[in-house]
C-alpha cells in the first residue's frame, strides 16, 4: 500500500479510538446510580456526566473525584429548566449525550384511595415524564450521528402490580410501553433501546420510600387498610433484605448494556425479575392474579374487621 494512504487509515484509526463516548447518569446519590457511578469512573473510554438534585451534591462531590472526563452535574428530572441546563453544558463542553442512563427514580407507598392528583403527579413526573422530555432532548442529535444508546431502569412493577404500590406501578407500566414504542422508532436510526427490569434489590432503598398524607404509617396502621400496610411493608423490606442482588449487580448489569452491540429490549435484572416474566407469559390469566393473591403474605384474612362483603 502507498505509505502515505497507510500513515492516512493509520492515524484516521488512532482518532477513532480516541473517541469517548459521553454517558449521562441520573440519580447517582445513592442505590444503582452511585454503585454505577462507581463502575463508570473507573471505565477510562467513557466521558460521564453524573447528576443528582441540589440537596444531594454535596454526597456526590465527597465521594467522587472529577476530572477532565468525569463531570457532576446537578439534575432534578422533574424541571424543565434544570433539564434543558444539562443537556445545555454537556453539548457546550464535550457535545452530544451517547448514552442516557434514566436511573432516578421514586416509589410512593399507598394504596389507591390514599394518593391525591399532586401526589399522583409528583410520581409520573418523577418515574415517566421527566425522563421522556430528556429523552426528547438527547434523541434529535443521537439520530444525526446514527448511533447510540438509552436505557431506562424500569422495575417488575413495569410488567406486574402489586398492593400499596399503584402508582409506581403506573409509572413503570408508562415508562415500559413509551421505550417499548421507542424501539421501533429509534431502531431505523441505528439507536438502541433498552430496559433493565429489577425486581427486589438488596439495598437501604425502601427507606426512600414515599407516603401520602393517608398513607403516613402514624395515620395508616389503624385505619380500614391497615392490614394492608402492616402486611406489605415488612414483606417488601424482607424480599429486599433477602435478595440476593445489590445495587452493583443491577449496575454491572446496565454496564453490560452499555458495552453491548445490539442489546434486548427488556433486560431482567434480579432473578425473581426473571421468574415473574416467565409466571406472566406461562400461567393462563385467570390463574395468575389468584397465584400471586395467594403468595401475598395474609392476604385472606385482610380488612376482615372492617369489611361487608358476605363471608361464604
Ligand atoms: N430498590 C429496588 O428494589 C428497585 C426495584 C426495582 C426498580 N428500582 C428502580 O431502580 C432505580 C434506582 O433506584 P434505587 O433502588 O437505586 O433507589 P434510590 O437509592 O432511592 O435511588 C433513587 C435516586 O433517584 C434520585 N431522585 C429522586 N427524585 C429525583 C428527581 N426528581 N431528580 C433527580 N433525581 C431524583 C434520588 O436522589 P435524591 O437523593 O436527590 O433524592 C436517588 O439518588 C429507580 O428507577 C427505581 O424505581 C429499584
Amino acid at each position: 500500500m502507498n505509505p502515505f494512504k497507510a500513515l492516512f487509515y493509520l492515524l484516521m484509526r488512532k482518532r477513532k479510538t480516541q473517541f469517548k463516548p459521553i454517558i449521562l447518569v441520573t440519580g447517582c446519590a445513592s442505590g444503582v446510580g452511585w454503585a454505577l457511578a462507581k463502575l463508570l469512573q473507573k471505565r477510562l473510554e467513557y466521558r460521564v456526566v453524573i447528576t443528582a438534585r441540589e440537596k444531594s451534591i454535596p454526597k456526590l462531590k465527597e465521594g467522587f473525584i472529577e476530572d477532565d472526563r468525569f463531570w457532576i452535574l446537578q439534575l432534578d428530572v422533574t424541571d424543565d429548566e434544570s433539564r434543558r441546563s444539562v443537556i445545555a453544558q454537556i453539548e457546550k463542553r464535550w457535545g452530544p449525550v451517547n448514552v442516557f442512563v434514566s436511573n432516578a427514580g421514586i416509589s410512593y407507598r399507598a394504596v389507591v384511595e390514599h394518593m391525591c392528583p399532586q401526589d399522583e403527579i409528583n410520581q409520573m413526573n418523577t418515574n415517566y415524564i421527566g425522563p421522556m422530555e430528556l429523552v426528547r432532548l438527547i434523541l434529535p442529535p443521537l439520530r444525526k450521528i446514527g448511533r447510540g444508546k438509552i436505557i431506562a431502569v424500569s422495575s417488575v412493577s413495569g410488567m406486574l402490580a402489586m398492593p400499596t404500590m399503584s402508582s409506581y406501578s403506573a409509572s413503570k407500566h408508562a415508562l415500559e410501553g413509551a421505550f417499548e414504542s421507542l424501539w421501533y422508532e429509534a431502531r431505523p436510526f441505528g439507536i438502541d433501546i433498552s430496559l433493565i427490569q429489577p425486581g427486589f434489590i438488596h439495598s437501604n432503598s425502601f427507606r426512600n420510600v414515599y407516603y401520602t398524607k393517608y398513607s403516613d404509617p402514624k395515620v395508616a396502621l389503624v385505619g380500614d387498610y391497615k392490614d394492608f400496610y402492616s402486611n406489605m411493608t415488612p414483606f417488601v423490606e424482607k424480599m429486599m433484605d433477602l435478595s440476593p442482588t445489590n445495587p452493583k449487580k443491577v449496575a454491572q448489569k446496565i454496564l453490560w448494556v452499555i458495552r453491548k452491540q445490539d442489546p434486548p429490549l427488556w433486560v431482567p435484572a434480579t432473578w425473581d425479575a426473571l421468574i415473574f416474566y416467565y409466571i406472566r407469559r406461562i400461567l393462563p390469566r385467570r390463574y395468575l392474579l389468584p397465584f400471586l393473591y395467594f403468595c401475598l403474605p395474609k392476604a385472606q384474612t385482610w380488612a376482615k374487621d372492617v369489611t361487608h362483603k358476605r363471608q361464604i
